[in-house]
């Protein structure tokens, strides 16, 4: 059995390959893929084959895939560009005649209208029509869209957005990775579709109300429209075509786009999620 890891030089494809590794998955039968090998010299010196794969370049991917059984997808993270992207690693993978293609795809994709699921939902399309078979991971938010922001906000003391009092089941990227992982590794998982996200959904003001608790710090939440928080963002280098995407989906998490009841992450992954407060304690420790 050969998995190849699109992806597997950014950071959720890192954590999959160390989930492979951790279940004692064979190294040698792992394909780490990534626009540069030179990113994926360490799991190289682990036994791991990796390869550079471009999903821009067919042939790039048809090389890869050479002889592996599963690929996890991996989108990518070119937004407007996506859909033709994962296009040439669909065909690729029925040229190859793969047994599994598992996508990550983002939660509640069939009724979500936040912008950034437009190329997931095409994608999984994509899939449909296919005729390979495949998984899908609608993974929800990762807790590190916040805890990587952590320096900022406790330097302004507030925490600013536009998602309201909406609830977001985020989880770790660690977390989302062990799914992966499990699904790659269990046999029957043709047609399988999770929906995936943290066992406790929070607000903002919870969110804030937690790095004060953990920091001792006064931080409170600063709810403003979608164009305001989109020129905030802008302002701190977030390239504006983006940062309108990113305003947008905190539009989705005000309506619950991005809220995930059932569990299932829990499921796959035999344990509770990461919790927030577990999240924002080790990233302050990393700090
Ligand atoms: N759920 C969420 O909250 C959330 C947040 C952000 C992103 N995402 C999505 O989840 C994906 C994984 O998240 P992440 O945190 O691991 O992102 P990341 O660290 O930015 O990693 C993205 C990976 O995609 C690869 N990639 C991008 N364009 C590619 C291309 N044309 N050909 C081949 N590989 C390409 C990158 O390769 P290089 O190393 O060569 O750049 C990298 O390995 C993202 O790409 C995005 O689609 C989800």
């Amino acid at each position: 059995m050969r998995i190849v890891i699109t992806g597997a030089s950014g950071q959720l494809g890192r954590h999959v390959v160390e989930a492979l590794l951790e279940h004692n998955f064979p190294a040698s039968s792992i394909v780490a893929t990534g626009r540069s090998v030179d990113k994926l010299a360490d799991f190289a010196a682990r036994g791991v084959q990796v390869k550079t794969m471009d999903y821009t370049n067919p042939a790039s991917v048809a090389a890869a895939f050479q002889g592996a059984d599963k690929v996890l997808l991996i989108s990518g993270s070119e937004v407007g560009q996506r859909v033709e992207q994962h296009r040439n690693v669909i065909e690729a993978a029925k040229a190859e005649g793969m047994k599994l293609v598992v996508y990550t795809s983002i939660a509640n994709v069939d009724t979500t209208g936040m912008k950034l699921a437009a190329e997931h939902h095409a994608t999984e399309t994509l899939l449909q029509d296919s005729g390979v078979p495949f998984a899908l991971l609608r993974n929800g938010w990762y807790l590190e869209n916040y805890t990587e922001q952590l320096p900022g906000t406790l330097a302004q003391g507030t925490l600013v957005g536009s998602a309201g009092d909406g609830r977001v089941s985020a989880a770790s990227r660690a977390d989302y990775a062990q799914a992966a992982a499990a699904v790659l590794t269990t046999d029957g998982q043709g047609g399988k579709v999770y929906e995936l996200g943290g066992d406790h959904a929070f607000t903002m003001v919870e969110l804030a109300a937690e790095i004060s608790a953990a920091t001792g710090e006064p931080v409170t939440y600063q709810d403003m429209p979608a164009a305001d928080y989109a020129r905030v963002l802008a302002g701190a280098g977030v390239p504006e075509a983006f940062a309108d995407i990113l305003a947008d989906s905190d539009l989705g998490i005000a309506r619950g786009d991005l809220l995930v009841p059932g569990g299932e992450l829990q499921k796959l992954i035999g344990r509770p999620t990461t919790t927030l407060a577990q999240a924002v304690r080790s990233a302050l420790a990393a700090i």
